[in-house]
């Protein structure tokens, strides 16, 4: 089975992380799958909605920690995973997530671009970039603070601390929190919902919402280059290697 699953059902296309073995951390091939996802819906008139999922019990662990440390050596962060942000955010078509579990580092920052956020009652987000060394990225250090205030976004992005599902809602990133069981039929539901209304209004009224496009791709232009840097940092290559030798 494909680590991308892409199924298109009426009007809605949904994107689904399949890597359950490694908790959906995502490859270079993953990002890649995921963009040409979203940009191919584009252009699919009979696509109104996109619905991002991950599995029953994990949404995404994150970038794959070994692509890192190989991102590491190479000096570049890889094209994919900056042709997924971009996809996102300049994707036109409303985005909608389902939430599961542990939705860590990318796992919560793509959330940020999405319009409709269901979560189930155990799902958990977090984004311990500083402690891994590194920095925030896909412009959450724009949208964050924007969102949920410059306290909470602090807390979040530079202190790592968790969100929990309805703590999530509170900040602003989740809409509705269900039990683990309904997450996805709900998120299917607010999917099918928002492809009802008419196209051209869902799409003027979300491009006024979000605000310049430009300045999003240009932020994660500039968290790239921090994230470039830092990735080759003594701060960030302990904390992999921490990570890939933990005892469990
Ligand atoms: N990159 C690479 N592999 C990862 C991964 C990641 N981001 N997250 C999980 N995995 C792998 C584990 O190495 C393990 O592989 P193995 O079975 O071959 O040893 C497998 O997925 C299962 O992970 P495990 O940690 O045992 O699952 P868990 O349920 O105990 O914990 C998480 C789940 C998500 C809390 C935990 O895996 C985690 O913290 N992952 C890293 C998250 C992270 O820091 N991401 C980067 C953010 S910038």
């Amino acid at each position: 089975m494909p680590d991308i699953l892409i199924t298109d059902d009426g009007a809605i296309r949904t994107i689904r992380m399949n890597r359950l073995d490694k908790k959906n951390a995502l490859t270079l091939d993953m990002y890649e799958a995921m963009a040409e996802a979203i940009g191919t819906a584009a252009t699919d008139n009979a696509i109104k909605c996109l619905l991002i999922a991950g599995g029953p019990t994990v949404f995404c662990a994150g970038n794959d920690i070994g692509d890192f440390m190989k991102a590491a050596g190479g000096g570049s962060l890889g094209q994919p995973i900056l042709n997924f942000l971009y996809a996102l955010a300049r994707c036109e078509k409303p985005v909608v997530a389902a939430v599961n579990g542990n939705a860590v580092g990318v796992g919560t920052t793509m959330l940020l671009h999405c319009d409709y956020v269901v979560a189930g009652n155990e799902a958990r987000l977090s984004t311990p970039f500083v402690a891994l060394g590194l920095v925030p990225e896909a412009a959450s250090s724009l949208i964050a603070p924007r969102l949920m205030g410059h306290a909470r976004a602090f807390s979040l992005l530079v202190m790592g601390q968790p969100l929990a599902a309805q703590e999530a809602k509170e900040a602003g990133i989740v809409n509705a929190v269900v039990a683990n069981e309904e997450t996805e039929a709900q998120a299917f539901a607010a999917a099918q919902k928002i492809a009802a209304l008419p196209p051209q209004g869902v799409l003027v009224s979300r491009r006024l919402m979000r605000g310049s496009v430009d300045e999003i791709v240009a932020r994660i232009d500039e968290e790239a280059e921090a994230f470039k840097a830092r990735l080759q940092s003594p701060d960030a290559q302990a904390a992999f290697m921490a990570f890939m030798s933990r005892k469990r």
